[in-house]
C-alpha cells in the first residue's frame, strides 16, 4: 500500500452543511479514511444561481481538495453535480463521485406509479435529471417539486419548528394529494429534514435519501482503484468553510452530533452569483 493512499484524505463539498448527509455515510462505511469537507457556505444556496457559477465554484473548490491531498472527490450536492460533474470529471484524473436523484430506486418501489422528486430549481431544470428520467422512470409518473427556501431552512439550524413543518407541509402535501406514495430526496439538505417529511407523508409514503448508495459507490471506486486506506486506526475529519466559520460550526457540531472546529478558506469567486435567468422549473408530468 503507498503510504500516501494511506493518510490522503478524501474531499467532500456542497454548498453549505447539506452534504453532511452524505459524508456521515462515508464517514460509517468507511472509518479509517480522512475525510475535508468543504461548505461553500459563502455562496449557498446554489440552486438558484445559474449553472455557470455553480461549475465555477465546483471546479475551485475542487482545487482546493486536490491541492490539500484528496485521492477521491464527491460531489456531495445535487445542483454542482447536475451543473458540473462531466466538467470535473474532464479536468480532473481522480475518481469523482458525484450524486443525483435516486429515481430508479423510487422507480422500483412505488405502488402508485406516481414520485415526487424533491430538489432545487437548478436539479430540477438541468438536463441530468431529463435523461435520468428517460432512462430509469420512464414508467412512472415524475412530479417535479421546486422546494425553495428548504436549503435555507437546514442552514438556519431549525430543523423541528412550526416555521420548518410549514415549509415542508407546503411542498409535500401537494404531491401527496396527487397520489406519490414515493418521495425522492433530491437535494443533500432534506435528510435533515426526513422527519418533518416523513410526518407530512404519512407512514405509507416511501421517502429516498441517496446517501448511503453514493457511500457504497465511493467505496466501489476507491477499492476498484487500490484507494482504501488499510490503517487501524479510525481517521481524522476536517471542516472548512467559504463563510463565517462561527455559526458554520455552531451549526456543523449540530448536526454532526460532536464538537467540530471549522476553519476558514477564501477560494477565488467566479463574481457575484447571478440568479437563473429565464428558467422555470419544469412542469409536472
Ligand atoms: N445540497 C445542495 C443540493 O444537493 C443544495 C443546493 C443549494 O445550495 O441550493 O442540491
Amino acid at each position: 500500500m503507498n503510504p500516501t493512499t494511506e493518510t490522503a484524505p478524501i474531499g467532500v463539498f456542497d454548498s453549505g452543511v447539506g452534504g453532511l448527509s452524505v459524508l456521515r455515510e462515508i464517514r460509517r462505511l468507511l472509518p479509517a479514511e480522512n475525510l475535508i469537507y468543504v461548505a461553500d457556505s459563502a455562496h449557498v444556496p446554489y440552486g438558484e444561481k445559474s449553472r455557470e457559477f455553480v461549475e465555477q465554484r465546483a471546479v475551485a473548490i475542487s482545487e482546493f481538495l486536490i491541492a490539500q491531498g484528496a485521492k477521491a472527490i464527491v460531489v456531495a450536492c445535487n445542483t454542482a453535480t447536475s451543473a458540473a460533474i462531466s466538467t470535473l470529471r474532464a479536468r480532473f484524473a481522480l475518481p469523482i463521485v458525484g450524486v443525483e436523484p435516486a429515481l430508479k430506486p423510487a422507480a422500483e418501489v412505488t405502488r402508485s406509479g406516481v414520485i415526487g422528486v424533491l430538489a432545487t430549481r437548478g436539479t430540477l431544470s438541468g438536463e441530468k435529471l431529463q435523461q435520468l428520467r428517460q432512462r430509469v422512470a420512464a414508467n412512472v409518473q415524475v412530479l417535479a417539486q421546486s422546494c425553495e427556501g428548504w436549503v435555507e431552512q437546514v442552514e438556519s439550524g431549525d430543523l423541528a419548528g412550526p416555521e420548518a413543518k410549514a415549509l415542508v407541509a407546503r411542498h409535500v402535501l401537494p404531491l401527496i394529494e396527487r397520489g406519490a406514495d414515493t418521495l425522492v430526496l433530491g437535494c443533500t439538505h432534506h435528510p435533515f429534514l426526513a422527519p418533518l417529511i416523513r410526518e407530512v407523508a404519512g407512514p405509507d409514503v416511501h421517502v429516498i435519501d441517496p446517501a448511503p448508495a453514493v457511500a457504497r459507490e465511493l467505496k466501489r471506486r476507491m477499492e476498484s482503484e487500490n484507494l482504501l486506506s488499510a490503517a487501524q486506526e479510525n481517521g481524522r475529519d476536517y471542516f472548512w468553510t467559504t463563510g463565517d466559520p462561527q455559526p458554520v460550526s455552531r451549526l456543523i457540531t449540530a448536526l454532526w452530533g460532536r464538537e467540530c472546529e471549522v476553519a476558514q478558506i477564501c477560494l477565488p469567486s467566479p463574481g457575484a452569483g447571478e440568479e437563473i435567468q429565464g428558467v422555470s422549473p419544469p412542469r409536472h408530468t
